[in-house]
């Protein structure tokens, strides 16, 4: 018998003070693309920006439906904005943020299975890591290097 062990690094700070001026804007525009969150079923409002290479940055919210399993998460809305947009653009980084009105959200959430599937998807198709950052409504950042850390033991096309 062997055992492996996958690990992922995150970097936590304490507050927005700490980020770089580029990261410290690009969860500024998560926070404020809340009101393109939809989601009057859950009350549960999160929002995800990215910066793209060529300097863009593109922010969408979670969309509900009266029809539970439609619902499209935030992360899904802004990949599909990106693809349609800027089809050939990198994203270099994601700021992913939330606002409930059922409690406070004092530490990140991180992205369901479904969105780190398809973010690693994209992530696969651009050749390079895109970095992921992480805020509830206050509280702690957290900084992933790549989609891949937050999903190890991944499935994705190299073996098709
Ligand atoms: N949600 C997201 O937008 N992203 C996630 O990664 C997790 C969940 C949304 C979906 C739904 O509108 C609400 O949060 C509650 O699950």
């Amino acid at each position: 018998m062997k055992e492996i062990t996958l690990g992922t690094t995150i970097k936590i700070y304490e507050s927005v003070d700490e980020l770089s001026p580029n990261d410290r804007k690009l969860l500024l525009e998560a926070k404020n693309a809340v009101t393109k969150s939809y989601a009057p079923y859950s009350n549960f409002k999160v929002s995800a920006s990215v910066l793209l290479h060529n300097d863009k940055i593109l922010s969408g919210g979670n969309q509900e439906n009266a029809s539970f399993p439609l619902c499209l998460c935030a992360e899904m809305v802004v990949m599909s904005t990106v693809a349609s947009k800027y089809p050939n653009a990198k994203i270099l980084t994601m700021a992913i943020t939330v606002q409930s009105k059922n409690k406070d959200i004092d530490m990140p959430i991180s992205p369901c299975g479904a969105c780190r599937q398809t973010l690693l998807e994209y992530e696969n198709r651009q050749g390079q890591a895109m970095r992921i950052l992480l805020q509830g409504d206050k509280g702690p950042i957290y900084e992933l290097e790549s989609v891949k850390s937050l999903l190890p033991l991944s499935f994705d096309g190299s073996v098709l």
